[in-house]
């Protein structure tokens, strides 16, 4: 029998792509960037199988074009950009890469923390650009911070990376605040209703999924009840904050700062207010970008798309009803 066709949007790290072309004849996106829509659609009008990334928006249009598709795989955790109830209702299996980054994406937060607490990019700055003269020798009051270490910590969403990042605070002697929309308990977290985390947490951080309940939750009404001073963090999905608010925030001084490694649109606009912000530290969504487990999130993105290509479970299916079929 042939072997089955795949169309993956973009190469992997490692050798997860060598171990596919085995078992697939695979047609990969040179880029630059993503392919656009058209030629998703046309890709996926002849595919069985597609290996996606978190730029690729996989909405119904394109699933319901897609005749021979037998399996989504996207090598990322987050869905947001793939419509899992259409792909659900065509009896697609989508899979996704839960727990490989989860400790990858923790230590970014707390580089992301310790950076705007501690201005580390202006310091960077200061230095490089020759500012560092005897004129401005060394100062008690030169680039002053704030401490991470005995804060009071607020981590919105207590998954899997929420619960790491708790973990790694419990090290900085913080007071490690949280709030789910489930209710869920963890040990070493004082569970509190989002006004109290929001009004009493020196570092807000952000660990919840983006959904159509959760786009915008930081609005402008909630990022004017947090605790003056406060910093802010976000390594999970953009579209979580009020970027116009959040700017207006940090502007006026009522926030001190945030570290930033995710934004609603992608690549962010240079012309973006936040990035004029010299108290908003930023990276291009790196949370999971060690060696090591984007090779293991590719790995876990290739076996996903095997074993759907052979109608066998996914490892990481995110469709609750195909996850133990
Ligand atoms: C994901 O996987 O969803 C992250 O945002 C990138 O690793």
């Amino acid at each position: 029998m042939e072997n089955p066709q795949v169309f993956a949007t973009g190469a992997l790290p490692g050798q997860a792509f060598a171990r596919l072309a085995e078992a697939a004849q695979v047609a990969c996106w040179p880029g630059p960037g993503g392919p656009p829509r058209t030629e998703l659609a046309a890709q996926l009008a002849r595919v069985d199988g597609l290996l996606c990334l978190l730029t690729d928006s996989i909405d119904a249009g394109l699933l319901a074009a897609a005749p021979r598709l037998r399996v989504v795989s996207s090598c990322s955790v987050g869905l947001d950009h793939v419509d899992l109830a259409a792909a659900t209702a065509r009896g697609i299996p989508v899979g996704h890469t839960p727990g490989v980054l989860t400790e990858t994406t923790a230590d970014l937060t707390l580089a992301l923390m310790l950076a705007a607490a501690r201005r580390i990019p202006e310091a960077d700055g200061f230095v490089r650009s020759g500012a560092w003269v005897p004129e401005r020798r060394w100062e008690p009051g030169m680039l002053l911070g704030r401490d991470l270490h005995g804060a009071t910590v607020g981590l919105i969403g207590l998954g899997a990376i929420g619960q790491a990042v708790a973990r790694r605070l419990a090290g900085f002697g913080c007071r490690v605040l949280g709030w789910t929309r489930s209710g869920r308990a963890v040990p070493g977290v004082e569970s509190v209703a989002l006004p109290a985390l929001l009004a009493a947490a020196d570092f807000v951080s952000l660990h919840i999924a983006l959904t159509p309940e959760t786009r915008g939750l930081l609005d402008a009404g909630r990022l004017a009840t947090m605790k003056p001073g406060a910093i802010l963090v976000n390594a999970a999905r953009g579209g979580l904050v009020d970027e116009g608010a959040l700017a207006a925030c940090l502007a006026n001084g009522s926030l001190a700062a945030a570290g930033l490694d995710v934004f609603a649109d992608e690549p962010v606009a240079p012309t973006n207010p936040l990035l004029a912000l010299d108290n908003v530290v930023v990276a291009p969504h790196i949370g999971s970008a060690s060696i090591r487990t984007r090779e293991r999130m590719a790995d876990l993105a290739v076996e996903n798309l095997l074993a759907g290509l052979a109608r066998r479970p996914l490892p990481a299916c995110a469709n609750p009803e195909f996850a133990s079929r």
